[in-house]
């Protein structure tokens, strides 16, 4: 962790932060303000909640991840770009979904670049499971979208193959998978460094239907 992260942490956790406890969230109380809340998990180092905070300020961000540099990277990038309508919980996003995301309050949830845990023993760590894929759907509104991004094939493979038991999670297919990143999102730093390996990208795009 750099200075600068552990400074951010020290000094601006109060005011972007979620503490960790296991109560189901207020929107209205943590953002103050009300507006649709859109959910980033593993937002790594915050540019792309950075990124869709600015471009649409009527709109609040909830980011999740457990990498403390990332989140101090996300409170540093917060305070100078003066951004005011993003908070962060430093948890495992297993746990704060099931626990402390009311049903049907989540007008997106963002899920780019998962840890793809590529050998075979690890698959049961991958996040994306069945299990959860349903719980996302339970939290998203009606007509909400559920954003999903690899650069792993066999994730990818598996996502669709779990979220096909999940009733009510609608892909949504759209001619030409690049168009639709485009529309919906700016790339992350962890796409880009893929993109210069020459890694393609699946991009899963779905939306809570029942
Ligand atoms: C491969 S990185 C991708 C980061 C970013 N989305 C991007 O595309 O650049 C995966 C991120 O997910 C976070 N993460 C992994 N497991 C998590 C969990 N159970 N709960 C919350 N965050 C998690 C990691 O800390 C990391 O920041």
């Amino acid at each position: 962790m750099t200075r600068a992260q552990q400074r951010a942490l020290a000094q601006l956790w109060q005011e972007y932060g979620i503490a960790d406890e296991p109560a189901v969230l207020d929107f209205a109380t943590v953002f103050e303000r009300g507006g649709p809340v859109e959910m980033e998990i593993g937002f790594g180092d915050g540019e792309m909640l950075c990124d869709l905070a600015q471009r649409y300020p009527d709109t609040n961000y909830l980011g999740i991840d457990v990498y403390r540099p990332g989140i101090g990277s996300l409170l540093l990038k917060l305070k100078r770009q003066r951004i005011t309508n993003v908070r962060a919980i430093c948890a495992d996003a297993a746990l704060v979904v099931a626990q402390r995301i009311p049903v049907s309050s989540l007008a997106a949830v963002y899920l780019l670049f998962p840890d793809p845990w590529p050998k075979k023993r690890h698959h049961k760590r991958r996040l994306l499971q069945q299990v959860f894929l349903d719980q996302l759907r339970e939290r998203l509104r009606l007509g909400g979208r559920l954003h999903i991004a690899t650069d792993w094939q066999a994730y990818a493979e598996q996502i669709l193959m779990h979220a096909a038991q999940v009733p009510g999670l609608t892909r949504i297919v759209a001619d030409g998978s690049e168009a639709l990143r485009a529309e919906k999102r700016p790339r992350t730093r962890f796409e880009r460094r893929g993109q210069r390996l020459g890694h393609p990208v699946w991009e899963l795009l779905f939306q809570r239907t029942a």
